[in-house]
């Protein structure tokens, strides 16, 4: 199937994906910069994480959801995460070369930016930091910048955020694994940390914590979400398809989990009740 741009219109919606409850991270954003679009979240769940994926797979589900996004009349897609961004945008933009289509990638160009010694960790998920896009990506950021990225994947940290949102106390095992990943970082010197992964927002204030309790420096922390949402309403106005004159912007959500999960949080995240359904995608 290919979409063109004559199948939608200013009116319809924008949809989200992720592999679970991290792309509400970037959703949020959306909402400030586009608040009068109407939009739909997908929750990949149901496979979470994509982090110890195959590409393959990653590349199956997200083909799969945009289909499905593009069925329920979506103008745009968001990838809100770094894994499939790195795994499937390609054969996404390969399939829908029409489509306004947003991804996300660790932000390695304005860590180089921020930070004043040169050395920059990356915390992301095993596969986004061995994907070919993002080896890429550090190729030419540190030619560019001089800067020395140090990467750090975070196995386990995706599921222990999913199981937070569902409301279990994960906190304690959460500062744990925070600590193995990031006091190594810290003592190699680094002084920006980039959040690779869109559910690693949520955890912000725990990460804030970790870094405390082993510098008295201040540590920058570098975040994509609102640069997303920005790119997102360029590719709109450039297709002529922002959305004004909405008094009532609609939300709603799909899982391929349990939609408590998911219900829970939209409302522990974003303090958000918007009508949620179960999906087998
Ligand atoms: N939020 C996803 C990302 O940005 C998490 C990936 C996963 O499920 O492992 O990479």
């Amino acid at each position: 199937m290919t979409l063109t741009s004559s199948d939608t219109n200013p009116g319809s919606p924008i949809g989200v994906f992720d592999s679970g409850v991290g792309g509400l991270s970037v959703l949020r954003h959306i909402r400030t910069q586009l608040p009068q679009e109407d939009l739909i979240y997908f929750a990949d769940s149901g496979y979470a994480p994509y982090g110890d994926k195959t590409e393959q797979q990653v590349i199956d589900r997200s083909l799969a959801i945009a289909a499905y996004l593009l069925a329920q009349g979506a103008k745009a897609i968001v990838v809100a995460c770094n894994t499939a961004t790195v795994a499937a945008i390609k054969a996404l933009r390969t399939r829908y070369p029409e489509l306004p289509l947003v991804g996300v990638e660790p932000g390695l160009k304005p860590a180089a930016a921020l930070t004043r010694n040169g050395k920059i960790g990356v915390l992301a998920t095993s596969r986004t930091l061995s994907g070919e896009k993002f080896l890429l990506l550090r190729e030419q950021i540190s030619a560019a910048s001089q800067a020395q990225f140090l990467l750090q994947p975070c196995v386990g940290l995706v599921d222990l955020i999913e199981q937070c949102a569902l409301g279990q106390d994960s906190n304690d095992a959460t500062s744990a694994m925070l600590e193995r990943y990031i006091a190594p970082l810290l003592a190699q010197g680094v002084d920006t940390l980039v959040l690779g992964c869109t559910h690693y927002p949520f955890v912000q204030d725990a990460i804030e914590r970790t870094v405390r309790a082993h510098t008295a420096s201040p540590i920058t922390l570098v975040d994509t979400g609102e640069a997303v949402a920005r790119q997102l309403a360029r590719l709109l106005d450039a297709a002529g398809l922002r959305r004004d004159g909405n008094p009532a912007p609609q939300l709603r959500g799909y899982t391929t989990a349990g939609v408590d999960m998911l219900a829970q949080a939209f409302a522990g995240l974003l303090d958000l009740h918007p009508p949620v359904e179960h999906l087998s995608v």
